[in-house]
């Protein structure tokens, strides 16, 4: 007697039991689809047919697969668990199982799976085995994990800028008055001493201790301008822009160049602050890094976009090398621009100074309607 099989052993529609014979177009139809992992389990589980998109996905030729118990496809914890008996128990009860979970490929790597089993039964209701759709939603997850932390960075960098602002008004309005207020007690202590001997030696160690008062004054009112200055509030980006290259120019020796052409009143407060921040990091990177003699900082408003250009002409680095590990200043700046709906460049090489170029929408002006007859 023969033993001769009608198809090879490594083709999927071998190892079929005749209860799960189906018809041969339907059958063509289900191999060729690629996106999705479409295959028989018999009864207790084992895999009977295989198609292209289960190849595709889990990485397993239909020899390979074919006779094997689907608990393969399942991480190690998983089958502690009994999940995969779990699913095909709650498949034959209810008809249909679904789950969303990490699977394992064949060379052990996981993805992110949408698995629905539905249970096939004969006429007389006799289970017959399943059908299992598994879809790779690996590349969802990551978009929706990507979205998720892009959220957070948002509200991580609002959440500091408002803690900045708060510590920022502490050192003003709490540290400052309580200076200034012992400032004016000790001035006064120096008027009351009558004996003149002890006046003399007292009114020296006041002035001097209220110069040390004034030094501290002046500490408290650097460290509440870095952290966030009070002219941006104030009196706004533009005048807050220019305090910082005057704040660079006299801390260090370097010349920096400031042009801006337009209005301000399209940037909101989130865009004030982003621009600001990006100026502050690229003028720190400049000192830190670039030993350049020369900045310039543009920042030019058209009706509905601004772009801004901090340039120098420092060493430069190589800027297709990707980022360094520890290094946040630059990726910072991406992850603000993106935020504000814009586009930044970096454009430099060893030797060629440095060039950073962000372009972004600005918000559109009460008047922008009546002024163009727009609606
Ligand atoms: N103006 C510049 N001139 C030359 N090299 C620069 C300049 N700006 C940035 N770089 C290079 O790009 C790298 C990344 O800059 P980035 O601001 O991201 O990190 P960092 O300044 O080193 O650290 P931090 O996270 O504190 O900002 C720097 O380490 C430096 O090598
Ligand atoms: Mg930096």
């Amino acid at each position: 007697m023969t033993n001769a099989s009608p198809t090879e052993p490594d083709d999927p529609r071998a190892p079929l039991t005749p209860a799960l014979q189906t018809d041969a177009s339907f059958r063509l139809l289900v191999e060729a689809v690629e996106d999705y992992a479409i295959f028989l389990l018999d009864a207790h589980g084992n895999v009977a047919t295989w198609n292209s998109g289960a190849k595709r996905i889990k990485g397993y030729d239909a020899r390979e697969i074919v006779g094997r118990h689907f608990s393969v496809f399942y991480p190690p914890d998983d089958i502690a668990a009994g999940k995969p008996q779990n699913e095909l128990a709650i498949a034959a009860r209810d008809g249909r199982a679904e789950d969303e979970g990490w699977r394992v490929r064949k060379d052990g790597s996981p993805f992110w799976a949408n698995v629905v089993i539905t249970a096939l039964h004969d006429a007389r209701g006799d289970l017959l085995g399943f059908v299992k759709v598994t879809r790779d939603m690996t590349d969802q997850l990551r978009l929706a994990e990507l979205q998720h932390t892009r959220e957070l960075s948002a509200h991580v960098q609002s959440a500091i800028e408002k803690e900045r602002a708060s510590i920022a008004r502490e050192l003003h309005d709490d540290l400052g008055q309580q200076l200034a207020a012992l400032k004016m007690q000790l001035s006064i202590l120096g008027t009351g001493a009558q004996d003149a001997h002890i006046a003399r030696q007292s009114r020296a160690q006041i002035g001097a201790m209220q110069a040390q008062i004034d030094t501290i004054i002046g500490s408290a009112r650097r460290i509440a301008a870095g952290l966030r200055p009070p002219v941006l509030d104030d009196l706004g980006l533009f005048a807050a822009i220019d305090w910082l290259v005057c704040d660079f120019r006299r801390r260090y020796d370097l010349t920096i160049h400031l042009h801006i052409e337009g209005e301000e009143n399209g940037f909101g407060t989130n865009a004030s602050t982003s621009v600001f921040r990006l100026v502050q990091e690229a003028l720190t990177n400049v000192v830190r890094h670039a030993r350049a003699s020369e900045a310039r900082i543009a920042i030019v408003c058209a009706r509905s976009s601004c772009t801004l250009t901090i340039e120098d002409d420092g060493c430069g680095a190589d800027v297709t090398r990707g980022r360094a590990a520890g290094t946040f200043g630059l990726l910072g700046m991406s992850e603000r621009v993106r935020q504000l709906g814009g586009v930044i460049e970096f454009r430099s090489a060893p030797g060629e100074g440095f060039r950073i170029v962000v372009t972004f929408p600005l918000e559109r002006r009460a008047d922008d309607g009546l002024a163009t007859g727009e609606s």
